[in-house]
């Protein structure tokens, strides 16, 4: 993928699963890779794993519900890099609870680390675009959001993770609507995965989760669930010039689950 190479990309929640796999994916497609997580630790052995493949990756501690990493992570770009063309808003929290068990704090986790912690990126990388611009130049770059198949379709018990999904695909949407408005260039999509096998979900269902399902039983066309590299393309694609015209879109990567009533014949 051309489009991708030497660009300088921040992921956030960068440490595990899907973020750890865009990470590597944009590495292995040549990208300069901020790797960024709260787990400072965790995120620092990914990035020495990459580099020791090769890649050019850097470390970064970053809370995404803290304004104040967001500006010192803007400064650690500014300082080393002086650009930034892409921003991947991956970290997120996972909550499953009946609406009477949730808490008005659980609640309010789950929302101000998923959509205020992917508002507050937004923000800042739009505000980095800007300033890079050139004299007479649109400003540029991309952003991708990883919402969810749970911000597109009702599920039981998840209410609040739900909710937090839903808010991410159209502020997204609502994004790109004023970047494009004000004649920038700067896109803003976002990514619907179905059940993907990262610690999120083990933790969240249980290892057995997904080694002792019936293939035929599932409501997937596609008869499984995903892992973290059906996701990391996709990603790099809409950070990538090959998607220069798309904006305010969402790929969703559920193996045709949320496309109609599978198993149902009326
Ligand atoms: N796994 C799935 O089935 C699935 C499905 C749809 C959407 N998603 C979304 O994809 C994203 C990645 O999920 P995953 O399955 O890889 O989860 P994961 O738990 O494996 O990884 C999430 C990472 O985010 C980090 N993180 C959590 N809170 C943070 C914070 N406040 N600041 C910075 N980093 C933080 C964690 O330390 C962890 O490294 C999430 O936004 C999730 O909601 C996952």
């Amino acid at each position: 993928m051309d489009g991708i190479k030497d660009k300088v990309i921040l992921v956030t929640g960068a440490a595990s699963g899907i973020g750890a796999e865009i990470s590597n994916y944009l590495c292995r497609e040549g990208a300069i890779v901020i790797a960024s997580d709260l787990k400072k630790d965790d995120v620092q052995k990914r990035v020495d794993e990459l580099n020791k493949q090769g890649g050019r990756a850097y470390s970064l501690s970053l809370d995404v519900t803290q304004e104040n990493d967001w500006k010192e992570a803007m400064n650690f770009v500014r300082i080393n890099f002086n650009r930034l063309d892409g921003l991947v808003n991956n970290a997120g929290i996972f909550f499953k609870a009946p609406i009477e068990e949730t808490s008005l704090d659980a609640f309010n986790r789950v929302m101000k680390v998923n959509v205020s912690g992917v508002f507050l990126g937004v923000k800042y990388a739009i505000s980095f675009f800007r300033e890079q611009a050139k004299d007479n130049q649109k400003p540029t770059g991309s952003i991708v959001n990883l919402a969810s198949l749970a911000g597109l379709l009702a599920i039981k018990d998840m209410g609040a993770y739900c909710a937090s999904k839903a808010a991410v695909r159209n502020m997204t949407k609502s994004i790109a609507v004023e970047c494009g408005n004000n004649g920038e260039r700067i896109r803003i999509n976002s990514i619907n995965p179905g059940t993907i096998k990262t610690e999120m979900t083990i933790d969240g269902f249980g290892a057995e989760f997904f080694d002792e399902y019936e293939q035929d039983t599932l409501p997937i066309p596609f008869g499984e669930y995903g892992l973290p590299e059906d996701i990391s393309p996709a990603v790099a694609f809409l950070l990538s010039e090959e998607s220069e015209i798309i904006t305010g879109a969402e790929i969703t990567i559920d193996g045709g689950w949320s496309a109609g009533l599978t198993g149902v014949s009326l």
